[in-house]
Formats: structure tokens, sequence, C-alpha cells
């Protein structure tokens, strides 16, 4: 993991592998380490992870708006000479940023990966439960958000439960969360209830889209991505089993496969095989 210095603010970011460049963006109140089921991704693309302003390692200040970190992420790529379009990839809160990211700067997209989130803003009641928890948390601390969300975050069902490592996935998700500040935790509460409905701006969005769903996601529920299906170019829809909002960390070998197949049709016949066939 390095730091990188962008205009206002510096960002923590871990890279490896080479190639295709792809951006993987975390959800709300996390960090890179969501996405580390994703690592060996690395044999066939360049994988940029970061922690997004105020979040993980990344010092701050704390977002302002969705829009203001999907400017972010771009000067992120200029600040690593990515030059060529990146494939952009967010979880939830990493969705809208990287939905933001495709409008505010579409010649530096090549495909989208969208994960677990949505595209119409807030509703009145959903923005009126942020203002609460972001009260309760000003007022508690990071464990009223870990009480409110890890519930919800994770499959339900008795085989999702008994997935191999639930339990350190629980424990990791609690980890992050009480590590993020709660500045943070406040400031982007803020920024996700303001966020604007993305569902007419990404209807002028044609690169290849990829939208993958847990089954049993509560928070983005698959009709969700069904919705989004309806609007974007021809998606790929890829509904995953006995997995909640956190499919890549819930089951990230069968989130990796499929977007592996992705990556190597948006990367086309020319692509470098995959490392172990070289
Ligand atoms: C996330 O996982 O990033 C959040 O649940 C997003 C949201 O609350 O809309």
């Amino acid at each position: 993991m390095h730091h990188v210095a962008l205009a206002d603010t510096t960002l923590a970011v871990h890279t490896r592998g080479s190639g295709l460049p792809v951006l993987l963006l975390h959800g709300f109140p996390l960090d890179h380490t969501m996405w580390s089921g994703q690592d060996p991704l690395a044999d066939d693309v360049r994988l940029i992870v970061p922690d997004q302003r105020g979040f993980g390692r990344s010092p701050g200040p704390p977002p302002t708006s969705i829009a203001q970190l999907a400017d972010d992420a771009v000067a992120l790529l200029d600040a690593l000479h990515v030059a060529e379009p990146a494939v952009i990839c967010g979880l939830s809160m990493g969705g809208y940023v990287a939905e933001h990211v495709a409008v505010r700067h579409p010649h530096r997209v090549r495909a989208l990966v969208l994960v677990d989130t949505k595209l119409e803003a807030d509703t009145p009641e959903a923005r009126a439960g942020r203002e609460k928890l972001a009260a309760t948390v000003a007022r508690v601390g990071q464990e009223a958000v870990a009480e409110a969300m890890i519930p919800n975050l994770l499959a339900r069902s008795d085989a999702g439960r008994a997935r191999a490592g639930r339990p350190a996935v629980e424990e990791q998700l609690r980890r992050t969360i009480h590590a993020t500040p709660v500045a943070t935790i406040t400031a982007a509460l803020a920024a996700l209830a303001a966020r604007p409905d993305m569902v007419e701006p990404m209807r002028g969005v044609k690169v290849p889209a990829m939208l993958v769903v847990g089954a049993e996601d509560t928070i983005t529920p698959p009709e969700c991505m069904e919705r989004a299906e309806r609007v974007l170019r021809e998606p790929r829809l890829f509904v995953m089993p006995q997995c909640g909002h956190m499919a890549p960390l819930e089951d990230p070998h069968t989130f990796n496969a499929a977007v592996r197949e992705f990556l190597r049709e948006v990367a086309g016949p020319g692509a470098a095989p995959p490392a172990g066939r070289r």
C-alpha cells in the first residue's frame, strides 16, 4: 500500500498486476480490505484499490459528495499515469461513485462493474434514516453503525450463514467500521443522502457493463439491478446465490470467476493470456 498526493487530499492505494487497469471502489463505511478476496484478479489485470478520502488509511478531509469521490478516482488514475480508459468497479457506495465517474468522465471508462448497488437516489425515508443514524453515530460512536449495518450486510439464509469463513468476514467488517473516523461516517451519510438520481444520466452511458448482486442482498436487492438492466445498454446481470450485500467478500471465488470472464471480453482478443497460461 502506498500514498498518492492529489490536489487537496492524499489517497492510500493498493496496486497489483499489470495490463487492463481495473479500479475497485469500496462501499460505506469500509475500505480497500473489502476487496482482499479479489487479489487473484491481478493475475490478469492491473488492480488499483484505493481507500476513498477519509476512509481506511486515507486521511481525508471527509467526503462532501459522491461526485467529489468520482473526481478523486479520476485524479488517482492521473496520478498513477493511467492514461487508457479503466474498468471501474464499485460496490454499493462505490457503485454510486462508479456511476458518477461514467457520467462525469466518460472517456476514462472502458467498462463498468456495478456490484450490490443501484441507480436511484434515496427515498425521503432513507434520507431521514441516514440523518438519524448520523446523529446517533456522532453521539455514541462507530458501534451504532456497526450494529445497524452488519446484520444487513451478509446473507441471512442458513446456507449463507454456514459458509466457511463467515465469522472472520463479520469480524473484518466490524473492525473496519470501528476504524472509520466518526467525521467520515457522518459526512459520507450526508453525501449518500444528497446523491442525485442517476437513472436518466446513466441512459447515456454506452460502455459494456456488468451488474452483480447477491440474491439475498436486502440493502440493494436484486430488483435494483434488474431496474438498472433496463437502463444500461445490454448489461450482463449476474445474481450470486447465498450472498447478501457483500457478494465479493462473501463468495470471492464465484465473484472472481464471473468478473474475470467479463474482463477478458472487455480486454479483447489481443489481451495477454492469464498468468498460468503464459
Ligand atoms: C454501502 O454499502 O456502501 C451502503 O450501504 C450504501 C448505502 O447505504 O446506500
